[in-house]
């Protein structure tokens, strides 16, 4: 019999907890800083943006954290997700690399963004708050906080980056078909977004500002929360679910990777795949190399400083450690909308100074040129952002082969490119370009990082 292409899970194998790599770090977290006080955060301090058991969440350093079994209800409609050999990309690259993928544009959004949309707009119901606002750079997000919103009778209100907005106009649809309302970011419905905007009526807006209306109208009202769709710990530790479920498929497929990739924007889909791997090596475990895939025109893992920055534009959340390239940083209008922000998740840059990772960048030309190579193997299209972690995952591949290696490789394939297309019709138009950052912009961005009391 042929090796098979999908390993499946039963949803009866679903994983009932969530894992949190934070148990078995051989050293803690740096702490988060109030922006007034530059002294640690209390719990407290969190309070109006999120729901206490979020907040919980957020600090705790217990190993599992159990999966609210309406929240599992939910991950029905589309978990487990499958794995797959990519034995056409293999043939199509001659290389004697076995090629797996974990696949999470099954969910309805299309993405891996619903494995935290679901859980946060469980808890926030359940703490009895109204509304919900929102970031989106692409749209995967806005549209998955949209749908949980729904589920749970929600209202969500998504801030949208203004070059995504208009370069995707069906992820809006999405967005409103699910109920929620998407607004154009920077825009004129906050104090901060009218301040942008009265000094650059055209700016094209960033992830960092999206989140700054976000917080701006979530602060001021009672019954409104703010949500986050990566970075932050308790994102992180949703996405585990990927790399939990996958760790049983490797086992069906009687097979172990020897490097684990993921793309990384704030780094939710990356620490959700690779993080239970890195568990298992600390724990003693055969640890494989993880990498993690960033664009050359935003990176903050392979160009950033790693130092206290404010995760928003106006510096209205709190002060992490993170690999950053300065929160005034607006990275060039390329299409992987999910990867163009400022900084990292402080946890996955904790886990990079730790020395438990490695990290590359391409620009996105090469990018697509591997997501189409992949469309062409293996039919899926995948998202702009996944296209990252295909490129890094064929590069591993073509080593194997000039190296006569038989190494097995591991990717997340975190989104499908059904919105995007605009994007692959330029693409084959010649008219994608590699954007690069503007070299002075980065140094001014760095130079103004805040100074922290050591
Ligand atoms: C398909 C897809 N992959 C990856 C990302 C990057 O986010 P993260 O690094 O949090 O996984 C996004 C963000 O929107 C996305 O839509």
């Amino acid at each position: 019999m042929s090796t098979p292409t999908k390993y499946l899970l039963q949803e009866s194998q679903m994983p009932k907890f969530w894992y949190n790599i934070q148990a078995d770090l051989p050293k803690p977290m740096p702490a988060v800083l109030h922006p007034g006080t530059m002294q640690p955060i209390s719990p407290d301090d969190l309070a109006p943006l999120f729901p206490m058991s979020i907040i919980e969440q957020e600090v705790s350093t217990e190993r599992e954290v159990e999966i609210p079994e309406p929240v599992r209800e939910v991950f029905r409609l589309w978990r487990p997700s499958p794995l797959f050999r990519a034995h056409r990309l293999e043939q199509a690259l001659g290389t004697p690399a076995k090629i797996f993928y974990k696949y999470e544009g099954v969910s309805p959004a299309g993405s891996h963004k619903p494995n935290s949309a679901i859980p946060q707009a469980f808890y926030n119901a359940q703490a009895g708050v109204r509304r919900l606002t929102t970031e989106t750079g692409a749209g995967q997000w806005g549209s998955s906080l949209a749908m949980a919103g729904q589920i749970f009778g929600l209202d969500v209100t998504v801030y949208q980056v203004r070059v995504s907005y208009d370069q995707k106009p069906y992820r809006r649809a999405l967005m409103e078909t699910y109920g929620a309302r998407c607004v154009a970011s920077p825009s004129a419905e906050t104090e901060y977004g009218r301040r942008v905007l009265a000094e650059h009526p055209d700016h094209p807006g960033s992830l960092g500002i999206a989140i700054s209306e976000a917080v701006e109208i979530a602060a001021q009202r009672d019954d409104t929360k703010y949500a986050l769709g990566s970075v932050l710990n308790h994102v992180l530790l949703h996405q585990t679910i990927i790399g939990l479920e996958a760790m049983e498929q490797m086992q069906m497929a009687d097979a172990w990777p020897d490097v684990v990739l993921a793309c990384t924007g704030g780094g939710s889909n990356f620490a959700g795949l690779a993080f239970p791997f890195i568990g298992h090596g600390l724990r003693g475990g055969t640890a494989p190399r993880i990498v993690a895939v960033e664009p050359s025109a935003c990176p903050s893992l392979t160009r950033g400083k790693y130092a206290y920055d404010f995760g928003d534009t106006a510096h209205l959340t709190p002060l992490t450690k993170m690999h950053t390239l300065g929160s005034t940083f607006t990275p060039p209008g390329f299409h992987a909308g999910g990867l163009r922000y400022h900084g990292m998740a402080p946890l996955v840059s904790h886990v990079r100074e730790l020395g438990l990772m490695e990290a590359v960048a391409y620009n996105q030309v090469d990018c697509f040129a591997a997501g189409v190579a992949f469309a062409r193997a293996e039919g899926i299209v995948p998202a702009p952002e996944a296209n990252h972690a295909v490129k890094g995952a064929i590069e591993e591949a073509l080593r194997c082969k000039r190296e006569g290696k038989s190494e097995t490789i591991l990717f997340n394939l975190s989104g499908h490119g059904h919105f995007d297309m605009t994007a692959y019709q330029n693409y084959f138009a010649g008219k994608l370009k590699d954007e690069s950052y503007d070299e002075r912009e980065l140094a001014q961005a760095l130079s103004g990082l805040p100074s922290v009391p050591a």
